[in-house]
């Protein structure tokens, strides 16, 4: 897996003057099954979210509302995604580092998750990280 297989996936919208609407299908829209959800708020200004990376673990990660930027790393290449658009998910596959800082007042980060919290599938260092990534070889 690397940086390549994280997406973002545009989600379906109906913009309606009531209000638009997003739905999220599985099979349909992310490449996993669902099996937990959840989400981060009230986060004060400044503080940072995630410096982890998962083995296993596929997620789906939406802003619910205001804005945030995620930080994904595979161990070679890195890149930053702005989220703003509830409309718009970002998609990690297993084995990425992620960083979610830049919190705006307010945000409501929503994660979908192809499994239950399990605190083994977690790295938690990045050293671990980047030992398993490049198979013991740096
Ligand atoms: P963690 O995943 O480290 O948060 P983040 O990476 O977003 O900063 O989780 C923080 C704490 O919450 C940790 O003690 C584990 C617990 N937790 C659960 O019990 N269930 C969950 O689904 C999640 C995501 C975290």
């Amino acid at each position: 897996m690397a940086l390549s297989d994280c997406r973002l996936i545009d989600l379906p919208r109906i913009q309606d003057p009531r209000g638009n609407l997003t739905f999220i299908e599985v099979s349909r829209h992310i490449p996993f099954d669902v099996k937990r959800v959840y989400y981060l708020y009230d986060v004060p200004g400044g503080a940072e979210r995630g410096a982890h990376g998962h083995r296993e673990l596929q997620q789906l990660v939406v802003a619910m509302s205001g804005s945030f930027d995620i930080h994904i790393d595979d161990g070679r290449e890195k890149r930053v995604f702005h989220m703003n658009r509830s409309y718009f998910g970002l998609y990690i596959c297993p084995m990425i580092w992620r960083e979610l800082t830049n919190f705006s007042s307010g945000a409501v980060c929503m994660v979908l998750a192809s499994d239950y919290y399990k605190e083994s599938d977690y790295y938690r260092d990045y050293s671990d990280f980047m030992r398993d990534v490049h198979g013991g070889t740096r």
